[in-house]
Order: C-alpha cells, then sequence, then structure tokens
C-alpha cells in the first residue's frame, strides 16, 4: 500500500469491501493463490479493472504468478483499516439498533457496541446481549469519557440530523446513519449512510418493466 487515501476514486473504495469479502472466502477455503482472471470472474469484474484497482495502492502481486490469497486479504485489511479496534455507541434501542447489538459478526472485525441510548424509559436500564441501554442524557459524557470513536445512528429520521451533531461535538468521528435521511457534518467527521429503502427501490426499479 502506497499511494494516499485521496487519490483513490469513490468507486475503487466502495469495491475494496468486496475484494476483501470475496478473498476472505477463499482463504478459509483454503485457496491460496489466485489469477485476476479467476478473481474477475468471481467477483463479476473484469480483470483490468481489477489490477487497475490495486494499482490504486501501488499494485500486489507479479505478473503472470497471480495473487497470493492470504497476502492480498491481508493487505486489503490494512488498507480498509480494520487493524484498528473501534468501539461503538448505538443511537436509538428500537428494532434495528437492538438487531446490530443482538449481532456478534461486527465484533469479530474489531468493532465493539459498548452502549446503546435511548429516550424510552421502558428500555433505559435493560441491555442486549450485556451492552447497556443509557438514557439519551448520558451519551455525551459516556462519549467523551470512554473515547468512543463510531455512533450508529438508529432513531426516527426527524431526530437523526440532531443526534450526529451532539455525537460530533462529543467526539465522535464517524457516523454509522441507518435513519433515512443524509446527516450532513463537518469534513473531519466520515459518514455512511445505509439506506436500507434506496436498495430496495433499487431492486424495484430493475425488475420493473415500464
Ligand atoms: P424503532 O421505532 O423500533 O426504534 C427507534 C428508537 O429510537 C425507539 O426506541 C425510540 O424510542 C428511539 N428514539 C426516538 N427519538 C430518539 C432520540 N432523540 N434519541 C435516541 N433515541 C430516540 O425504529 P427502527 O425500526 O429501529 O428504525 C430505526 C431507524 O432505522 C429509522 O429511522 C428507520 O427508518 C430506519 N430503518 C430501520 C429498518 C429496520 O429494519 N428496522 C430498515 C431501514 C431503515
Amino acid at each position: 500500500m502506497s499511494k494516499e487515501k485521496s487519490y483513490v476514486s469513490e468507486a475503487v473504495m466502495r469495491r475494496m469491501p468486496k475484494y476483501y469479502r470475496y478473498l476472505s472466502d477463499m482463504e478459509k477455503s483454503g485457496v491460496e493463490r489466485v489469477s485476476s482472471k479467476e478473481l474477475s470472474q468471481r467477483m463479476g469484474l473484469t480483470a483490468s479493472q481489477i489490477r487497475q484497482d490495486f494499482n490504486c495502492f501501488g499494485g500486489f502481486g507479479q505478473q503472470g504468478y497471480g495473487y497470493n490469497v492470504s497476502e492480498l486479504r491481508h493487505e486489503i485489511h490494512k488498507i480498509l483499516g480494520l487493524h484498528n479496534k473501534y468501539d461503538i455507541v448505538i443511537i436509538g434501542a428500537g428494532n434495528l439498533g437492538q438487531a446490530l447489538a443482538n449481532y456478534t459478526g461486527f465484533e469479530k472485525d474489531g468493532f465493539l457496541a459498548k452502549a446503546l441510548f435511548d429516550i424510552n424509559p421502558r428500555l433505559i436500564g435493560m441491555s442486549i446481549r450485556g451492552i447497556p441501554i443509557y438514557d439519551i442524557d448520558e451519551m455525551e459524557s459516556f462519549v467523551r469519557n470512554n473515547n468512543i470513536h463510531i455512533a450508529a445512528i438508529c432513531t426516527p429520521k426527524e431526530k437523526a440530523q440532531e443526534a450526529a451533531e451532539r455525537l460530533i461535538r462529543s467526539g465522535v468521528r464517524g457516523i454509522w446513519n441507518f435513519a433515512a435521511v443524509d446527516i450532513s457534518a463537518p469534513n473531519h467527521v466520515i459518514v455512511e449512510n445505509v439506506h436500507l429503502s434506496d436498495s430496495l427501490y433499487t431492486l424495484s426499479f430493475r425488475m420493473s418493466d415500464d
């Protein structure tokens, strides 16, 4: 990995997690080496696309020799920053907030949910898989005192921007937003909007005959 992140296009960045996923699966199945042609066939990309993508990071592997799956996976793991450990809070402990807290898969990648926050007195004091649900009024001090890096926003959309602003003021640097609204944030804060409905509408569009 040699080039700055600012050289990497949005499209390349969006493909990196997919490479990581495919390579992780290949490594688990015992595949040791893969050519860009084979990888392209598995992933539905062209071989030249793959080579171009990897060249953004200085290129991996040798011409005619293919890629060492474990090494390539390891490099992409680093590029994705997955060697870092992140503590997360979840804002809104309803259906989605609880589902995120219940899912153990993120922990395996180093994303550890430390607390949920809600306004509903019936939820406050409960816990999900041992992760406590606190009153939203405790959010700022918790984020500051526990050096929280990432917040997942699972509130109704009307409350999402306000929650984001409070979190950012408290030091959060990454917002993983599930509410159906685009969060605005200063440049030093990274926002990933996960709009499941956009994806569903795209599915509907692609299925529709008109
Ligand atoms: P929900 O109604 O089950 O949960 C929302 C929770 O947020 C409630 O517990 C509520 O008390 C809490 N809340 C309200 N205002 C708050 C505030 N100011 N601070 C902290 N907590 C607050 O809703 P659900 O289904 O969990 O959805 C959450 C968000 O995710 C919504 O914006 C929804 O549109 C979006 N979403 C949910 C999906 C799902 O599968 N449940 C799918 C796609 C999007």
